[in-house]
Order: C-alpha cells, then sequence, then structure tokens
C-alpha cells in the first residue's frame, strides 16, 4: 500500500477548484510541479489495492473494469458458491460483452475471494432493498459489509459506498461505525442498465459524494481510470439524494406513461399513438407504458423518499402505487380478451418473459412474478405456461425451457417481455391472439395494454 497524503495535499485543492470551475493562474515552474506530482499520482494509482465488495450484478463488472484497465482489484463476495464460480472462470449472469471482460480482467489479475482483503480503497456494492412496512431503506447488507470492512482496513483506508443508499444513509449507519478512526468516506452511486453495462459503465456521467477534496479525487482518478464521462464531485448527502432522485424521475415518467394507458383504453383510444403524436411537441418526451416496473432499482429507491418524507411524498407514493398496479392491470386485460374470444381457462394461454426487463437474466421485482401472484389468487383452475430463454432454472410452475414448446402449448400468448429472441421473429407468432404489453409485434389483431 502506498501513501499518497503528501501529493494529495498539494493537488487535490486544487483540482477540487478547478472541478468547481475556477481559473488558477500558474506560473511555467509551478506548472512544470504540478505536472510532475500529477504524473506521479498517476503512477502510483497503479499499485493501489482496490477491494470490491458485492460481486453481483454492479459489482462484478465494476470490478472487471477497474481490473482491465490496470487496477489491482480483488472481488470479495460472502456467497461462497458464486465466489468458486468466479475463481474457476464460471459465468454469474447474462450480459453482452462481460465473457470478455472477464477474460481481460483474468489476464490482467483480477482475484476472487470470500474474504475481506487488506486494501487502500473499499467499494462496496451490496444490495439496498426497503422494508415493506415503514418504507425506508433497509441497510442492513451496507452496514454489515461496512463493519467487516472495518474490521480488517488499516488506518487511512478509503471505503466507497457504490450501493443506491437513501440520503443521510451514510451519516446515519456508516459514520457511526467509523467513530474516530482516519477512515475516509465516500458515495459513488452506479446508474448503469442492465443490457448495456458495459458501455454505460465507460461512458455514462458519474458523481462522487465525498467529505473532502482529498479523498474526492482520490476516488475520482480510480473511476477515471475507465470511465470516459464526466464525473462530479459532490458532499456525500447530495450524491445519495440525487441517486435515488433520477430513479424516482424515472419511476413518476413511467407512471404517467402507464396511467394515460388505462385512461385511452377506456376511452377506446390508442395510447401509443396519442402518445407519439404528443411527443411531436418540442419539450413533450413521454415514455413507454409497460405491464410494470421490476428491477432493483425503479420499483425500490422512490420508497425511500416516501418512508423518509411520508407528508411530502404524495406524487412519489402515488406513481409507485400506478406502476405497481400494472400486472393487475395486465390480468384485467387478458381476462377481457379471454372473454371475448371465448377461451375459458387458462391451460392454453402463455407468459412469454420472466425477466423485469428485455434481454437480461434479472427477475428481482419482476411484473410477470406479480401478474402470477395476482393469478394465483385470481384461479382455481388451470395456470399458464411461463417461459422465458434467459431463465433457464425452475422458477414457476408450468414453466417450459424452449420456444418451440412453449409455441406449441399456447393459442393466446401474452408478451411481458421484449427480448431479441421474439422481437426478431415476430412470425413465429402467426396464428396466436397475442396480448403485446411492449408495444412490438405489428401483426394484424394484436392486441395491446
Ligand atoms: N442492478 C442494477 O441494475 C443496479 C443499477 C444501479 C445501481 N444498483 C445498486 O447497486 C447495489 C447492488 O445491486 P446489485 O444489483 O449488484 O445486487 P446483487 O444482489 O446482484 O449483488 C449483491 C452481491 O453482494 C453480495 N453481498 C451481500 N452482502 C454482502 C456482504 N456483507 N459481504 C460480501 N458480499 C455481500 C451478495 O452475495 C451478492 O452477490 C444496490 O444498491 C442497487 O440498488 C443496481
Amino acid at each position: 500500500m502506498q501513501n499518497y497524503s503528501e501529493d494529495l495535499l498539494i493537488l487535490s485543492p486544487l483540482l477540487f477548484l478547478l472541478n468547481c470551475g475556477f481559473h488558477i493562474c500558474f506560473s511555467s515552474s509551478k506548472k512544470s510541479v504540478i505536472l510532475f506530482k500529477m504524473e506521479k499520482l498517476e503512477k502510483r494509482k497503479s499499485s493501489m489495492v482496490v477491494n470490491v465488495i458485492g460481486m453481483g450484478y454492479i459489482g462484478l463488472p465494476t470490478a472487471l473494469m477497474m481490473a482491465s484497465h490496470g487496477v489491482n482489484v480483488i472481488g470479495t463476495d460472502y456467497n461462497k458458491d458464486l465466489v468458486h464460480g468466479l475463481q474457476t472462470g464460471g459465468k454469474v449472469f447474462e450480459e453482452h460483452g462481460l465473457s470478455d471482460l472477464f477474460a481481460e480482467a483474468v489476464e490482467k489479475g483480477i482475484q476472487f475471494s470470500d474474504r475481506y482483503q487488506k486494501a487502500d480503497i473499499y467499494i462496496v456494492s451490496v444490495p439496498t432493498p426497503y422494508l415493506k412496512k415503514s418504507r425506508k431503506i433497509d441497510p442492513k447488507y451496507v452496514v454489515s459489509a461496512c463493519k467487516s470492512v472495518l474490521e480488517i482496513c488499516g488506518d487511512g483506508a478509503i471505503l466507497v459506498v457504490e450501493s443506491t443508499i437513501s440520503p443521510g444513509t451514510i451519516d446515519h449507519c456508516v459514520r457511526p461505525l467509523v467513530g474516530e478512526r482516519n477512515i475516509h468516506l465516500a458515495h459513488a452511486p452506479e446508474r448503469i442498465i442492465p443490457g448495456n453495462m458495459l458501455h454505460e459503465l465507460i461512458n455514462n456521467s458519474r458523481t462522487i459524494g465525498a467529505d473532502d477534496p482529498e479523498t474526492a479525487e482520490t476516488v475520482k482518478s480510480l473511476y477515471s481510470s475507465f470511465c470516459k464521462g464526466e464525473i462530479v464531485i459532490t458532499d456525500i448527502r447530495t450524491a445519495e439524494m440525487s441517486k435515488v432522485v433520477e430513479n424516482t424521475f424515472r419511476d413518476i415518467n413511467i407512471a404517467f406513461a402507464n396511467e394515460l394507458t388505462k385512461i385511452c383504453h377506456e376511452a377506446g383510444m390508442d395510447v401509443y399513438e396519442v402518445i407519439r403524436i404528443a411527443n411531436r411537441h418540442p419539450r413533450v418526451n413521454i415514455l413507454n407504458p409497460g405491464p410494470g416496473v421490476g428491477g432493483h432499482c425503479i420499483s425500490v429507491d422512490p420508497w425511500f423518499l416516501v418512508g423518509d418524507f411520508p407528508n411530502m411524498t404524495p406524487l412519489i407514493h402515488s406513481a409507485r402505487n400506478v406502476n405497481d398496479s400494472m400486472p393487475e392491470y395486465v390480468y384485467k386485460r387478458i381476462s377481457e380478451i379471454m372473454e371475448e374470444k371465448g377461451i375459458r381457462d387458462f391451460s392454453r394461454v402463455g407468459l412469454y418473459g420472466l425477466t423485469y426487463k428485455e434481454d437480461v437474466d434479472d427477475t428481482r421485482e419482476s411484473p410477470t412474478l406479480q401478474l402470477i401472484d395476482v393469478l394465483r389468487h385470481k384461479t382455481t383452475d388451470h395456470f399458464p405456461v411461463v417461459y422465458d430463454p434467459f431463465i433457464k432454472k425452475d422458477m414457476v410452475q408450468n414453466q417450459v425451457h424452449s420456444l418451440t414448446d412453449f409455441l406449441e402449448k399456447t393459442d393466446f400468448v401474452v408478451i411481458m417481455v421484449g427480448h431479441s429472441e421474439i422481437k426478431n421473429d415476430p412470425e413465429s407468432l402467426k396464428g396466436k391472439i397475442i396480448l403485446d404489453t411492449r408495444n412490438m409485434i405489428s401483426l394484424d389483431g394484436v392486441y395491446k395494454l
């Protein structure tokens, strides 16, 4: 491990001022000293040890990306099977380009362990669910990971929480664990989208919240090893809030599109045509409606604000409820179509897609799983056939594992997820009754939301 304090003491305040938009004039001799120091800092960066905690959808690609760009990285997860899989080169989840990146990172020396390691910088990327009753963040994974980091790290280490957390979480849950120790805290939330993670890791702009310019600059220099986007520096609470706000903004706008869908259906109108025309207004950009919102981000993070500010969040709360009502609305649409077509039971009805979005294998908070819950409560007769090309293991009743099998067993197909498999081959659905909740099939007679 290296001691950067001397260089950082000189450089960081300058870089901080530059980041904040100040213009600084240097004499040419001072300029060359600063450039020399910056080069030295760059060189030392390559000997930093980084321990990324949590080898999931976010931690793993981040660790691989850093390692493939020359950072000395150890990826830690307390799931021993997962770590064993990584050590033996097994695939953890489906993501475009991940296998190649994995190979590159292994070649550059990334290591995996179920133990926390001595390091200069720790990046905590563990789950942050919400508590169903209070709607507040459940910080137990973050707290436990930070406790384990603090048991092993030396003085001067930097502890970066990358997980999405509600504003104030570091102050309330992490800072007290640190106490008087010389440990620097930072928050570097992630905004990549599954399905395009690697491109977005490199090109997205990102935010770093820290207590002091030195920590901010060191963390920034680590992320700049691979990130080409702008890296904005702020304080920790602002970084926490801005990340949660981004996902809340998306949730509210999706809810508006979903509410419009219900209105247009009731009024006998085509919502997609309405949105297409309205979006020609230069300052209108209505999002796509859908069967619900899933995943570990948009359907979770707005609750943090509702939980913490219950009397000030009627809009956010209501948007969450609208999006959560969509699987039930899909059930209503299925029932209407079944009645219209004289279909009496679900034995030849098929649900296409189990994941929460297209071309990924993540089923967390998936609208299809929510719809299946609705069906379980409402139907006593046959259960629909379910298929998803990305889900190899049996997750639900009546699940099949090939498109051919699925099509043979169904007359009425409900498209819940727009996987490329079906998007690129709509003809395979010819002759079926289709409810397309993603507005991607343009065959005649297709029902929409
Ligand atoms: N998935 C996304 O699209 C996405 C996007 C942006 C931000 N985020 C945020 O990133 C964070 C991580 O999400 P994710 O989707 O990667 O979660 P994940 O469930 O895929 O991965 C988390 C990993 O952490 C491990 N873990 C949990 N507690 C641990 C501990 N104490 N010590 C060691 N390992 C531990 C788990 O075994 C798991 O492998 C969350 O806060 C999430 O909101 C996720």
